[in-house]
Formats: C-alpha cells, sequence, structure tokens
C-alpha cells in the first residue's frame, strides 16, 4: 500500500485506572486479549495500512512496547506456535525492519487533544493516523480510513459508528447533516453530548486521520469537556477549513477500556474460527450452563 500517510500516533499515557488493580504495574494497552496485548492489535492495523513511524505518547511504557515489538535474542532457538498452527521464531521482531518506534512523553494527563499535540515534532508537515488502542477493530478500519483521506484530498477522516443514544455521553459524535454514507462530510462534531442534545448517534471511535494542520488547531484549543484538551475540538476547527469526512464503520469494535468490553472481546476473539469442538468453546458452553442453573436455584 503506497499512501501518504507513514505516521500513526497512539496516545497511551493513561493510567488505566478504570482496569485496577490489573494496571498497577502493566500499562493498560499492554493488557493481553487472547495471545498479544491489546497495543499490537492497534500496531498490526497500521502497519497494514502503510503506516511506518509509530510514535507512542508515553510516561511509563515505552520500556515494555521496545521488548514487546523488537527482536528477544533470550528467546534465540525457540519456537512459537501462530494462531493457525505455523511454527514461528520466537525472538523474530513484531513488527517488519522498515517500521521505527518512537516515543515522546506527555509528562501532565491535559486530555486527548493534549497528548496528539505532544507529537507534533515527531509528525512535522506529513499527514498522520491517530489510533487508540483501548478500541480494538475487527476487522481493522484504518487501511479504509487512509484511503479515504488520500482519495477525498481531505483534511481529516474519523471513523464513527452508531451508537445506542443513550451512550452519546461517552463519545464525540457528529452531525453529518442529515443521513449518513459511507462517507459523510462532517458539519460539526460535540465532544461527550448528553443524550438530549447529541446531533446524531453517530460516535466517533477510535481511528483518525488528520492534515498536519491539525496540530496548530490543538496547539490553539482551550480546555473543554471535562477541563481537558479535546481532540474533537481541534476536529471541529479543522472541518471549517477543509473537508473532514465520518466514515462508518461497519466491523464490531470491542471497547477494551473498560472490564466488561476487555473480557467480552476476549471470548469473542477466542471463539472466532473456534468450531464447535473447540475445547474452550464447549468449556465456555458449560460454564454458561452452569451459571444459568445456579443463578435460576439462587435467592
Ligand atoms: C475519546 C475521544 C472521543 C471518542 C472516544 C472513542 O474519548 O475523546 O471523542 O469518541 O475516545 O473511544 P475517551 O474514551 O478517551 O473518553
Amino acid at each position: 500500500m503506497t499512501g501518504r500517510v507513514s505516521k500513526a500516533v497512539f496516545p497511551v499515557a493513561g493510567l488505566g485506572t478504570r482496569m485496577l488493580p490489573m494496571t498497577r504495574a502493566v500499562p493498560k494497552e499492554m493488557l493481553p486479549v487472547v495471545d498479544r496485548p491489546l497495543v499490537q492489535y492497534a500496531v498490526e492495523e497500521a502497519v497494514a495500512a502503510g503506516v511506518s513511524d509509530l510514535i507512542f505518547v508515553t510516561d511509563r511504557s515505552g520500556p515494555a512496547l521496545e521488548a514487546h515489538f523488537g527482536p528477544a535474542p533470550e528467546l534465540a532457538g525457540k519456537v512459537e506456535t501462530g494462531a493457525g498452527g505455523e511454527r514461528l521464531d520466537a525472538a523474530r521482531a513484531l513488527v517488519p525492519p522498515e517500521v521505527r518506534l518512537v516515543f515522546v512523553p506527555q509528562g501532565q494527563p491535559l486530555g486527548l487533544g493534549h497528548a496528539v499535540w505532544c507529537a507534533r515534532e515527531a509528525v512535522g508537515e506529513e499527514p498522520f493516523a491517530v489510533v487508540l488502542p483501548d478500541d480494538l477493530m475487527v476487522p481493522g478500519c484504518l487501511p479504509d480510513l487512509v484511503e479515504a483521506f488520500d482519495s477525498e484530498g481531505a483534511a481529516g477522516v474519523v471513523a464513527v459508528e452508531e451508537v445506542p443514544l443513550r451512550d452519546t455521553a461517552r463519545y464525540g459524535v457528529v452531525d453529518v447533516g442529515g443521513a449518513p454514507g459511507r462517507l459523510s462530510r462532517i458539519a460539526s462534531i460535540v465532544e461527550k453530548p448528553a443524550p438530549e442534545e447529541a446531533p446524531s448517534n453517530l460516535a466517533v471511535v477510535g481511528r483518525y486521520v488528520f492534515d498536519a494542520s491539525i496540530m496548530d488547531l490543538l496547539g490553539a484549543t482551550p480546555p473543554g469537556a471535562g477541563g481537558e484538551i479535546q481532540l474533537t475540538d481541534a476536529i471541529g476547527a479543522l472541518a471549517a477549513s477543509g473537508p473532514v469526512f465520518a466514515a462508518r464503520f461497519r466491523g464490531e469494535r470491542h471497547d477494551c477500556g473498560n472490564r466488561a468490553g476487555w473480557l467480552r472481546a476476549t471470548v469473542a476473539l477466542a471463539l472466532a474460527g473456534a468450531r464447535p469442538a473447540d475445547p474452550f468453546a464447549r468449556d465456555l458452553e458449560t460454564l454458561l450452563a452452569d451459571w444459568r442453573g445456579s443463578a435460576g436455584a439462587g435467592p
């Protein structure tokens, strides 16, 4: 894939307080889903979209990320069994040789917009993607966003999906001025509106592509919802200066930023492709039947 977007920013400086105590020593993005940490799904999606510079905005997880993605000489000679039963060199690097890992500190937790702005020097004048690893997308949608960004000559493209109206206060919500198509130009966007104030039920999910000009807009963005510098507010300013599109995501998104969503993702991905005789699928059926029995027999 030869797009213009070769850089992606991963804002991963959060403390993961919703996932405590798991996240005391293990950064949230390093929590596993089935056989790999959350961040690996995000990185694989970015690499599939043509990204070669992975820019992590983080204060504490740099060493874990480097250890995970780089070569592991201590595993030399060991073999890993892949998802399809294939034999893999356990010491291999998990990203292609041309892919670079770059680390940028955030310093202060001033919001998602501030985290992205912290990557401004690493991004330079090029368009770039933003990937929130908490949102595990199946299938990954960044390749489609990058393609739309290139083909539309857009200033930005953000992934959206319909959510129940009662949930709008958890998301950035877009107004596309009517019924949404596959790609719809954003008229306005608001961060975490109450359902009665939401312009629609089209919620932004954690995949974005922007022109570098959003960095200056972020630098001028005052604190917004929750007292934080919001990426959403800079997207609104970007949409006033050039076309920004909402791209509808039609796959399955797992919100792994909370315990229930993370557990659900683990089960869903473990079941994906499993045959009925798979031991995990059978055990899960037994566990559910036992749980139903004991729940039914309860007080
Ligand atoms: C962030 C963004 C929000 C977006 C969401 C997607 O919110 O601010 O606009 O809809 O990610 O996951 P957060 O989940 O960090 O509160």
